[in-house]
């Protein structure tokens, strides 16, 4: 009950935080205690230079989803007016379908692409366009899936990839009958970067594909058991940066549990991310990366590799 208190508080928190950025830092009270308990313990440092580059290239699939170049034409290269995709426009990036749901209660939006220099077959989610009035209506209802027993996922999120999983599968296939060595991978921020992860588990699972997910900001998606069941899965690079609030919602006590690793930025807000930046911690649990954080912010939600959702206008205020 506690805990309930101090979600709701901080999630409203964040709301008003976009309303007066100036006072977007928010004390998360029970990471105080939480904190005590485990020093901070890194995997490696720093990161192989070669899974920073493809942190860095994913990333800009994510931003691309935010762009209305991305939205409605199937065909054509890839490109951000926000400048924040150039590497996959430079790579030739051409979109299969493109798609945005205004009529679903889920918002889900995003595209399939084909990248012919790095032989990708690209699944990637938008996130919500309205951050302050997502976070502060963000439930905390979970359903229950068919990838394992108790596997239970957020309701919203789960939903949102049965509302594209047709769509998204007919295209997958289609690029795959041509390019049968191709990799699939999917990605996204935010809420983009939830129904990524559960997307690529559902994909490995049920369609017995192989894919590697990108998430970037992602709030928790699932609970212990289905947690569990993606980091067994393997190929998640779950990014996170800093304070952002994002990925410490819903919070554990409200049954909530992270897909690991967690591939943490430790960088302020709108500082060039190198490799030295960013440590690794696993536990579903993990409160050692961004969690351990007191001070969380909604504006270090916006700041990933680049200004990610610069597309839509969101960017530090
Ligand atoms: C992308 O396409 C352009 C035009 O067809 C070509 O000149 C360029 O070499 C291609 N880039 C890559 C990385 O294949
Ligand atoms: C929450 O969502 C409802 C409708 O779904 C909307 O009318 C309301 O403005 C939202 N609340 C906030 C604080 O943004």
């Amino acid at each position: 009950m506690v805990q309930v208190t101090y979600l709701l508080t901080s999630i409203l928190l964040a709301g008003n935080a976009l309303a007066f950025p100036l006072e977007d830092e928010i004390i998360d009270i029970d990471h105080a205690s939480e904190m005590a308990k485990k020093k901070s313990k890194p995997i490696s440092k720093p990161l192989d230079q070669k899974l920073f580059d493809r942190l860095v290239f994913m990333e800009q699939y994510a931003s691309a989803a935010y762009c209305k170049s991305q939205q409605s034409t199937p065909g054509n290269l890839v490109t951000c007016k926000s400048k924040t995709c150039d590497l996959v426009t430079a790579a030739n990036a051409t979109t299969a379908i493109e798609y945005e749901r205004k009529d679903l209660s889920t918002d889900v939006t995003g595209f399939v692409a084909l990248d012919p220099t790095n032989k990708l077959i690209v699944v990637s989610f938008r996130g919500t366009n309205t951050i302050a009035n997502w976070i502060t209506n963000l439930s905390f209802d979970q359903v229950a899936t068919h990838l394992c027993p108790k596997c239970t996922a957020h309701r919203g999120f789960w939903q949102s990839w049965l509302d594209s999983r047709t769509a998204i599968l007919t295209a997958v296939y289609a690029i795959q009958k041509q390019n049968p060595k191709y990799q699939i991978v999917t990605m996204g921020h935010s809420l983009g970067g939830a129904i990524a992860q559960l997307a690529a588990a559902d994909l490995r699972f049920t369609y017995k594909l192989k894919v590697e997910a990108y998430s970037y900001g992602s709030p928790r998606i699932a609970g212990h058991e289905l947690s569990e069941f993606i980091t067994k899965q393997g190929d998640n690079y779950r990014v996170t940066h800093y304070n952002d609030i994002v990925p410490d919602v819903p919070k554990i006590g409200m049954g909530y549990e992270h897909v690991s690793p967690e591939y943490h930025i430790e960088e302020a807000t709108g500082v060039p991310v190198l490799p030295k930046h960013i440590n690794i911690f696993e536990g579903t649990r993990s409160l050692e990366g961004n969690a351990r954080h007191m001070w969380m912010t909604v504006n270090a939600h916006m700041w990933y590799f680049n200004w990610i959702s610069a597309c839509t206008g969101m960017v530090k205020m």
